[in-house]
């Protein structure tokens, strides 16, 4: 979809639909305006309560002639002194689908103009993103698409003298909504066609558009170095393992993000029931969201060093597939007993991270994971599970975290619960010896042996990486989450 800034008035612009937010039983002044050019339609729907500005009421009106704008669409944004980024994203979300449910090609919105306490920068940025997010559809693999509604433009109404910031806000939006779309696309794309070595072609093509200097280890690479975790993972697999290294900028500050990218879990010998299985194609969403990443900070140009690696395998059975009981040995030369191998998240982070704290000495070390169905019975689907060594970090990722909001939860991770990664065979072992430990913590102690030295966050994203039924701009599926978080994070860091 064209985004494009218009300093026309609502009451001039030409176009099929004008998106405009009220709230709740107030009548602004454009408010007024536009009733007196409606000839009292919207003080005729509000003296019936028909519609009222109540939070995502959205009620459709034809002007008949009456205005330049074909249609109006009036969004409830709701109590004003309850108003907020979040709920203008949402807002945005409701005109955006509902515009492609019309049949609508190009629609005009002034939900921006909205009051709040936010820049006009960040304003414009909500809506723009979130209409590109909401307007998401994972539609290429359909063969009839002839059927299909597409929106194909938008155009943001602002005032003269705040079209600089606007075109700041849009170009933001743009980026950050391009990047969680890619990252969707790939969690999306199933495991037959995203294997780990497509997800390196992917991955190539997005350091070659930024410039972004790649590295690529396939398995014998891999058995080379010492990377013995992610190679017994992909021992099960006909497809082969590939660990991915990109790297952005420089700086003394430096930023490195992890992510777990398993293109498909059966859970392994140990496998998973059919109900737990059928959708772990979006087991990679951890490595898609930091490939996301990367690419639109090769477009925003934060003055920071970031460090993005990706662990890329299957998780399968078959005649080579690891065994519990298995021991290996990861690239920091600990050894693990695999005891159950449907931990496997873990084993590719363990030697992924190890491999980045010594070669790279990042600052911090941020994963993100869906590690854990623990994680959901937790915390949902509204939030990823946080466990961090380090408070500034925590609170760094807080932040980022209620800005976009993809809001994180931080774990306890006292160091009673340390025990848990404890083996009687080898160093550690990949899940705990209680049968209902805390999944999460444990998950998180685990991995902690691996990154030894460095201020280190782990998110569990097992929860909102992945919706079975979709929300206000965000469409069922993979959700791309994180993607936004972390630009976010390395666009406000302060060293
Ligand atoms: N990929 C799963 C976690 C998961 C579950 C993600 C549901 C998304 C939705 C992970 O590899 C896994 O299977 N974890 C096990 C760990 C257990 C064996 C300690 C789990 O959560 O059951
Ligand atoms: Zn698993
Ligand atoms: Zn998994």
């Amino acid at each position: 979809m064209k985004v494009e800034i218009s300093k026309e008035t609502f009451d001039k612009t030409k176009t099929e639909l004008l998106a405009v937010g009220l709230f709740e039983k107030e009548m602004s002044d454009d408010a007024k305006k536009l009733d007196k050019i409606l000839k009292g339609a919207l003080s005729s729907m509000m003296g019936k309560e028909q519609f009222t500005g109540e939070w995502k009421q959205a009620e459709l009106v034809n002007t008949l002639g009456n205005m330049s704008a074909e249609k109006v669409l009036f969004v409830g944004l709701g109590k004003k002194n309850e108003f907020s980024l979040e709920k203008l994203r949402k807002a945005a979300g409701i005109a955006a689908k509902t515009c492609r449910d019309e049949g609508i090609k190009k629609f005009a919105t002034t939900l921006q103009n909205a009051e709040l306490k936010a820049s006009a920068q960040e304003k414009v940025q909500a809506v723009v993103e979130a209409s590109l997010l909401a307007l998401y559809d994972f539609g290429r693999y359909k063969t009839d698409r002839s059927k299909e509604k597409k929106v194909d433009a938008m155009s943001i109404l602002v005032d003269a003298k705040q079209s600089q910031d606007a075109e700041r806000g849009v170009g933001r939006g743009i980026i950050y909504a391009d990047a969680t779309n890619f990252a969707r696309d790939i969690v999306n794309t199933p495991s037959n066609i995203m294997t780990p070595q497509a997800f390196a072609e992917e991955a190539q093509k997005v350091a070659k558009e930024g410039g972004m200097k790649i590295t690529i280890f396939g398995k014998k690479e891999m058995q080379k170095i010492g990377m013995g975790a992610i190679v017994m993972v992909s021992e099960g697999s006909d497809k082969e393992p590939q660990f991915i290294v990109m790297e952005y900028g420089s700086g003394r500050e430096c930023i490195a993000a992890v992510g777990k990218g398993i293109t498909f879990d059966t859970g392994g010998i140990d496998v998973k029931p059919w109900d737990s299985m059928e959708s772990m194609k979006s087991d990679k969403a951890g490595a898609a969201a930091v490939l996301g990443m990367m690419k639109a900070c090769a477009r925003l140009k934060p003055k920071v060093r970031l460090i993005g690696a990706m662990a890329l395998t299957e998780n399968m059975i078959g005649e080579r597939a690891m065994k519990p009981g298995d021991i290996v040995k990861a690239y920091n030369g600990k050894t693990i007993e695999i005891m159950n191998t449907d931990a496997e998240g873990r084993l590719v982070l363990a030697d992924a991270i190890s491999y980045v704290e010594k070669n790279y000495r990042p600052s911090v070390i941020v994963d993100l994971a869906t590690l854990t169905g623990a994680c959901i019975i937790a915390l949902g689907f509204h939030a990823s599970g946080l466990i961090c060594t380090d408070d500034k970090l925590a609170k760094r990722i807080t932040d980022a975290g209620e800005k976009t909001f993809e809001r994180v939860w931080q774990f306890p991770f006292w160091e009673e619960y340390h025990d848990v990664a404890k083996s009687d065979n080898a160093d550690v072992r990949n899940v705990g010896k209680e049968k209902y430990g805390p999944g999460v913590i444990s998950g998180a102690v685990f991995i902690k042996q691996f990154a030894e030295k460095t201020p280190w966050a782990h998110l569990d994203i097992a929860g909102p990486a992945w919706l079975n039924s979709g929300r206000e701009y965000i469409p069922a599926g993979g959700t791309g989450w994180g993607v936004r978080l972390m630009v976010q994070l390395i666009e406000d860091w302060q060293p």
